[in-house]
């Protein structure tokens, strides 16, 4: 039987193995997708496993996005790009296995954002945070023809390292890091404002942006907000947003997509992401 895991610290709350059992279930794979509570001392055995083929493949998260790059031997080029891997699978190459890192999360923020039906090159996203998860939404941004880009984060400093990290002169026609929840309003007319921070996780949470500086009236289209949180459903951010006339999506077809790509790493198989698979996230 193949095994598979998510690997992280915490790892509890992780739907992963719901989600991958159920697809490899509906696909008659022998196969079992587990979760793997560990610490980075581990991470080299894990490696080291994949290439011996003890275990097949795994989805990495928080917080071993960054630090598993140096146990892998190739990456593709979402993953060096992006700096960040979320999936593990195993290649046969010059007469050995190697172990290959990917980022299935920026397939997975394109194919669920509004972006992609109506983004005109030039488009223009905020970033709320600068950890792991915006480096994936920033390349995604791009692919979908985002040229001018603004990051809001609480320290500063690390969305100043994010912006030299990820954006080169020549990527974005414009770039700026602004203040925490001050002077966002000044990009314009953002086409999409997106939360990668961990505030929305509790109910309470409040990311303090002023809202009334997105109020539909002083602009011609509506603007897209977009948390990657989907549990709970709608955080604070989502309500504000629906609360001045915008469209609030959550992360979790976006947490569907990056699945079905690592799925397929694995696989070779497409899984399909139905009302039932959708359904399945919700129990
Ligand atoms: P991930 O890999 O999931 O992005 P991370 O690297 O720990 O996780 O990043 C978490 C993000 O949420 C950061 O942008 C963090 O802001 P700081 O860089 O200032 O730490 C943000 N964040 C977490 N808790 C926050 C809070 N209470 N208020 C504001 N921002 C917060």
């Amino acid at each position: 039987m193949n095994k598979y895991f998510v690997i992280g610290n915490p790892i509890d709350h992780s739907l992963s193995p719901k989600l991958h059992n159920y697809w490899i279930k509906k696909n008659n794979l022998n196969a079992v997708y587990e979760k793997k509570l560990i610490e980075e001392k581990d991470l080299k055995e894990l490696c080291d496993n994949l290439r011996e083929g003890i275990i097949d493949g795994f989805n990495v998260t928080v917080p071993f996005k960054e630090k598993i790059i140096k146990y892998l031997d190739s990456y593709t080029e979402t993953a060096m790009a992006v700096k960040a891997v979320n999936t593990v699978f195993r290649k046969y190459k010059d007469g050995k296995y190697i172990a290959i890192g990917d980022n299935t999360d920026v397939y997975g923020f394109e194919k669920s954002c509004p972006l992609r039906n109506h983004s005109k090159w030039g488009a223009s996203a905020i970033i709320i945070g600068a950890g792991g998860a915006s480096k994936a939404i920033i390349l995604g941004l791009y692919n979908l023809n985002v040229r001018r880009l603004a990051i809001i984060n609480r320290t500063r400093e690390k969305a100043e390292n994010l912006m030299n990290q990820i954006v080169t002169p020549e990527s974005f026609k414009s770039h700026f890091v602004y203040e925490w929840c001050k002077d966002e309003g000044s990009i314009g007319k953002p086409d999409i404002v997106v939360n990668c921070t961990s505030l929305g996780l509790n109910e309470k949470d409040r990311i303090p942006l002023n809202f009334s500086k997105y109020k539909k009236r002083f602009f011609t289209k509506g603007i897209i907000f977009y948390d990657l949180i989907y549990n709970p459903e709608e955080t604070n951010f989502l309500l504000n947003a629906k609360r001045i006339g915008q469209q609030a999506i959550n992360g979790k077809m976006m947490f569907l997509y990056q699945a079905q790509k690592s799925f397929s790493a694995w696989h070779g198989i497409m899984p399909e992401i139905n009302q039932e698979v959708i359904d399945l996230l919700n129990d």
